[in-house]
């Protein structure tokens, strides 16, 4: 049996977990920022730092406490090192890096893109087999990538512009929603019409992978300037529903089109954005092969997901030293 600690500081969250054997989750503790940022309409790094430092300890404390653990029944200790906030990834790694150091454990640099992935596999699932399809969609990214093995990556497509969860954020602000924007417009499109607008899909070049969402973005916004100057009320819901639907079509669309050109046996979504239920059952409804999804709370930024990444890094025998860095700009592959 193999016991790791994932330390999650990358952006909003101060996250700390205890996973068994990569797939049974024993503490997953979470303390989340959003209150923080949501005055602001966004994350201000230099709060979330601070808000990091003063929540590291206890929340570490926090996990240890609900798995009963001590430090003696630790095998190691994974915490994601990029990409993200360097501010903020500076407290997670420095505390794991501290830890690794004082109580004599192997240290794991994770990838947080790489976490994400790995939380399909929490609580129960069977173990990842490959070649899979990841679609990687959250605050800060929108990366497709096919992985042929544990740690294996080939990106290929990413966002030419705003990540999914972005686009959602900002829509929802110039609908007046509130942060973080995803859910909410999740929440208003339920009793909105999809096809009252037709927004633009952005499906690039022939043969490309990647994603844009900026176009829909200000199509989003001409619209919603069209209802102000003309006085009429905003139909959220509709507006919420419609542009829910572009986005799901592309990611979608994408997604299924790759698992079926690069042979993958699997479709694994991941990501704050993964959250959606529109987009797994409409992924659910055009793939022609298992689909993975994680539950709603696993699919926002969390510590499992670090740490059951780590195992598998660790059981290849991997160990990063102590002069592991932050990488702000770490790419998945
Ligand atoms: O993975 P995550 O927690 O943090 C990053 O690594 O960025 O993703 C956060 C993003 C936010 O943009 C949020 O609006 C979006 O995920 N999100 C959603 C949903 N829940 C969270 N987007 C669409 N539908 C949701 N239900
Ligand atoms: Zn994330």
């Amino acid at each position: 049996m193999t016991r790791i600690l994932g330390i999650e500081t990358s952006c909003d969250e101060t996250a700390v977990a205890i996973v068994r054997d990569g797939v049974s989750i024993e503490s997953n503790v979470i303390a989340s920022q959003t209150d923080l940022h949501a005055r602001y309409g966004g994350v201000v790094p230099e709060q979330a730092s601070r808000a990091h430092l003063r929540a590291i300890v206890p929340t570490l404390e926090e996990a240890l406490e609900r798995a009963r653990a001590d430090w003696d029944d630790l095998d190691a200790i994974a915490v994601t090192h990029g990409p993200g906030l360097a501010g903020a990834l500076l407290v997670g790694v420095n505390v794991a890096k501290g830890l690794a150091f004082a109580r004599r454990k192997p240290l794991l640099g994770i990838n947080h893109l790489e976490g994400h992935v790995y939380a399909n596999w929490l609580d129960g699932s069977p173990e990842p087999t490959f070649p899979l399809i990841g679609l990687i969609v959250s605050g800060g990214h929108s990366d497709l990538v096919l992985a042929d093995a544990h740690g294996q990556y080939r990106r290929l497509g990413r966002t030419r512009d705003d990540a999914a969860g972005e686009a959602f954020d900002k829509v929802a602000r110039m609908l007046g929603l509130g942060f973080p924007g995803g859910p909410l417009i999740e929440g208003e499109a339920l009793s909105g019409d999809p096809d009252r607008f037709r927004f633009p899909r952005a499906w690039l070049e022939d043969g490309s992978w990647d994603f844009s969402f900026s176009g829909l973005k200000t199509a989003v916004l001409h619209q919603v300037r069209a209802f102000e100057e003309a006085g009429d009320a905003l139909p959220v819901a509709d507006l919420a529903a419609s542009f829910q639907a572009a986005v799901v079509d592309v990611l979608a669309t994408k997604a299924t089109r790759a698992a079926v050109v690069f042979g993958a046996s699997r479709l694994a979504l991941a990501g704050g954005v993964a959250a959606n239920r529109s987009l797994l059952t409409t992924v659910q409804e055009r793939a022609q092969l298992e689909v993975l999804c994680p539950p709603p709370r696993l699919c926002t930024d969390n510590a499992a997901m670090i740490a059951a990444a780590g195992f598998f890094r660790y059981a290849a025998g991997e160990r990063s030293d102590l002069a592991l860095d932050v990488e702000p700009g770490l790419p998945i592959a």
